[in-house]
């Protein structure tokens, strides 16, 4: 079953093609980070201009490169939610029309099982029942995954998602956006153990986070240095080790935490902070001492994609769910626990 996917939840325009037999086939992005640099964060009006832009070449790119046509298609997903509504609207109204126009199925995924499913497009998946970590711009958090569909959240951040955290820290710093990973390759130069930040909510059982407290940690500490008039270069790159460290060292100890409880060994992590290499050394490292493994999507499908939409909608296209006559409404706000098993 041909499946095209389309993706437009924020600040990248993502297009795929997956076939149940074969695989993924061909897959697009277009980034808008320069289009919203300047304003320091992703202007909503913006973003769906050029998400409609862009759509249609993307579409004839993906076909183009695999040699095939509308024609070919079985079915159609788009990410329904969580996002920006404008931008949700236009892959919505590109996906669900020209599903209409073929007479095929379309149907509304939601984009963080879309993260959630990512390492599967892996040539060695990991096999049901794991742990995710979800990590991105609006999400943290720990998911019991027994099977597609099949989700119980143990813990989220009370406040600000791991990669907010990375962006407004990096914003205070000046380093612009996209901050989360300016921010990482900063810490790369700095010294270990020159600063330290907290672990929130470390000290207390649970699985919740929360980063909020970690920006004003971080912005005391830029302020101080900045009076004693040594906040150079190397300072700035210390005080990304310590942030990075703080964030990375508080998301093991919760992942271990949330291994221990399920009793199970597997970890998945997905999202765009999955693509961070100290979270992933980390986590390597931490988890070894407990039997466990961690897996993770290629970095080109941490980050929003097409390809993991296209998997996902693949997925339940396959045992016939579909969007039906009236498509549900498209969801800003959308928790993952709401979906539905494959059966
Ligand atoms: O999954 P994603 O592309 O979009 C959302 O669904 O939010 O995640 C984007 C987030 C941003 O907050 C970005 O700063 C963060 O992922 N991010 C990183 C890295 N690459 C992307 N954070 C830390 N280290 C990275 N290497
Ligand atoms: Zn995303």
């Amino acid at each position: 079953m041909l499946v095209l996917g389309i993706e437009t939840s924020c600040d990248e325009t993502g297009v795929a093609l997956y076939d149940t037999k074969r695989g993924l086939i061909a897959d697009a992005l277009y980034s808008q980070v320069e289009l919203h640099e300047r304003y320091g964060g992703v202007v909503p009006e913006l973003a769906s201009r050029d998400h409609l832009r862009k759509l249609t070449p993307l579409v004839r790119q993906v076909f183009a490169e695999a040699g095939l046509s509308l024609q070919d298609l079985a079915g159609i997903a788009y990410t329904a939610g969580p996002g920006l509504i404008g931008a949700l609207m236009t892959g919505a109204c590109m996906a669900r029309s020209l599903a209409f126009a073929l007479d095929i199925p379309a149907l509304g995924v939601h984009h963080m099982e879309g993260h959630l499913l990512a390492p599967l497009l892996d040539q060695t998946p990991p096999e049901f029942p794991f742990v995710a970590l979800l990590v991105s711009g609006g999400h943290t958090q720990l998911i019991r995954v027994d099977a597609i569909g099949e989700y119980e959240l143990l813990g989220e951040s009370l406040d600000d998602a791991a990669g907010e955290a990375f962006d407004k820290t990096a914003k205070m710093m000046g380093l612009g956006y996209p901050g989360g990973p300016r921010l990482a390759k900063l810490a790369e130069q700095g010294t270990q153990g020159r600063f330290r930040f907290p672990r929130p909510m470390t000290d207390r059982p649970g699985l919740d986070f929360s980063f909020s407290g970690l920006k004003t940690a971080t912005l005391t500490c830029v302020n101080r240095l900045k009076e004693e008039a040594i906040l150079d270069d190397q300072a700035m790159a210390d005080v990304a080790w310590a942030f990075q460290d703080a964030v990375v060292d508080t998301l093991v100890i919760k992942c271990k935490r949330a291994l221990k409880q399920t009793g199970m060994k597997r970890l998945v992590i997905a999202g765009g902070v999955s693509a961070n290499q100290h979270l992933r050394e980390q986590l390597e490292k931490n988890l070894q001492g407990m039997g466990g493994q961690v897996f993770y999507p290629s970095l080109a499908y941490c980050t929003d994609n097409g390809a993991m939409i296209a998997f996902a909608g693949a997925q339940r296209l396959a045992v016939g769910q579909s969007d039906g006559a009236t498509p549900a409404p498209l969801r800003p706000r959308w928790p993952l626990t709401e979906l539905e098993g494959l059966n």
